[in-house]
């Protein structure tokens, strides 16, 4: 093997330190001072090779290593920085610290690409912080504006672009992150498979066929607060009563699609939130994902036709706001084959996978080529404490990545 795997097992160990809960598992929003400390590790860590390192308008940290022919777009390798609340330390890290040791290791085997290599390490891809995900790659490939950073704001009312001044960047430059089809050769993304498929079957290695559509919406319920004693039962506006209903709801929805189709109520807020008052303002969200589009859609119909007849019978109103919406999509064809290719070669069992999970390449993908490798999750298990990947299981990913790449820039 070429790479090697005390230098992953450090820095993915090193990497998990920059963590702001004192709980379980590792919590790291982006732009706050964990995503600092971070970032200036990873930065560090790129100094110590032949790379240019910079931050894109979007806040991305990215190593570039010139190739022999300047006029190509890079071969891009990364992935997400940011966690969720109390996940693991694995989730985008490991596809971030693959990109670092694929750099290194051309540095060591003095293989001089005629492409540039550039290893991206992304914020907000999970959402943790401003519910918004996937933002540092829709910033480049689809482009962002400065009211979108704006809009979404966090918990402490602070938005994406208060965020980003406070770090340093200027919100108002976000259109320079947004990189157009041809300006990136290939984007390639190591990820742990955050479900049980590859363990089950034993399989070392899953190359990504498709990622799962995504539909994330927030409903917010309007109610009337009132006395919880002296409000009798017909004169209440609950909106807990309303959300309550259309909540245990949606399950079977996503069931009756079948087909994969998955819908999750992930949070929920009542206000005023005190046991005597008659709540007057639900808030939830609905994560609903299928690789089937109009499964996709028929849930989210439904779920508004329940809103529409519940809330009517209740006397509440309701709103939605749409917070993202990503079609399914296919991994490149070509670059799948050369993985498969090398991962034969190189002796590595593998499979063809498709992605519950959502992930910047699929935003990458319509745009640039772009391809995925899974590597084990134990148990199945993702955005918790449990979550664990076995280092030499990411060492196999990154090995196959590497042979890839040089694969890539001789094409
Ligand atoms: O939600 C997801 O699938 C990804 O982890 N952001
Ligand atoms: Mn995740
Ligand atoms: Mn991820």
């Amino acid at each position: 093997m070429k790479t090697k795997l005390f230098r992953i097992r450090e820095n993915l160990e090193d990497l998990a330190r920059f963590n702001s809960t004192s709980g379980k598992g590792l919590t790291r929003f982006s732009l706050t001072p964990e995503d600092r400390g971070a970032r200036d590790y990873l930065a560090g860590q790129l100094r110590q090779l032949n790379v240019e390192v910079f931050e894109d308008a979007a806040a991305s940290l990215i190593g570039r290593r010139e190739g022999t022919d300047p006029s190509l777009p890079p071969i891009m390798i990364g992935s997400h920085f940011d966690s969720v609340r109390n996940g693991g330390i694995f989730d985008g890290q490991a596809g971030v610290i693959a990109a670092l040791e694929i750099l290194r290791c051309l540095e060591e085997n003095n293989i001089r690409t005629a492409h540039p290599i550039e290893m991206i390490a992304m914020i907000e891809e999970e959402g943790g912080r401003f519910k918004s995900g996937v933002l540092a790659s829709r910033a480049m490939a689809l482009g962002l504006t400065l009211e979108e950073l704006e809009r979404h704001k966090d918990e402490d009312g602070i938005s994406i672009a208060e965020a980003m001044s406070s770090f340093g960047f200027d919100p108002s430059r976000i259109a320079e992150a947004r990189r157009k089809p041809g300006e990136v050769r290939v984007f390639l993304e190591l990820h742990i498979e955050q479900g049980p498929v590859l363990e089950k079957e034993g399989v070392e290695l899953g190359i990504v066929s498709s990622i799962v559509g995504t539909d994330l919406m927030r409903v917010n319920i309007q109610g009337r607060p009132d006395h919880a004693g002296t409000t009798p039962m017909d004169m209440r506006r609950d909106a807990l009563k309303t959300a309550a209903a259309v909540i245990s709801e949606i399950p079977l929805l996503a069931i009756e699609q079948g087909n994969g189709t998955v819908a999750t109520v992930g949070t929920l807020t009542v206000r005023p939130g005190a046991p005597n008052i008659v709540p007057s303002e639900v808030e939830f969200t609905v994560d609903t994902r299928s690789l089937n589009v109009s499964s996709i859609t028929a849930v989210k119909n439904r779920i508004i036709e329940n809103l529409e007849k519940t809330s009517r019978v209740d006397g509440t109103t309701f709103s939605l706001e749409q917070l993202l919406q990503v079609d399914p999509v296919e991994m490149d064809e070509e670059i799948r084959r050369i993985l498969q290719d090398h991962a034969n070669a190189l002796g590595f069992s593998w499979r063809s996978i498709s992605s519950g999970a959502g992930h910047d390449a699929m935003i990458m993908a319509p745009v640039f080529p772009t391809a995925m490798v899974f590597v084990p999750s134990k148990g199945g298990r993702s955005h918790c404490p449990e979550e664990w990947t076995d280092y030499e299981d990411i060492q196999k990913g990154v090995e196959l990545l590497y042979h890839t790449v040089i694969a890539m820039d001789r094409r």
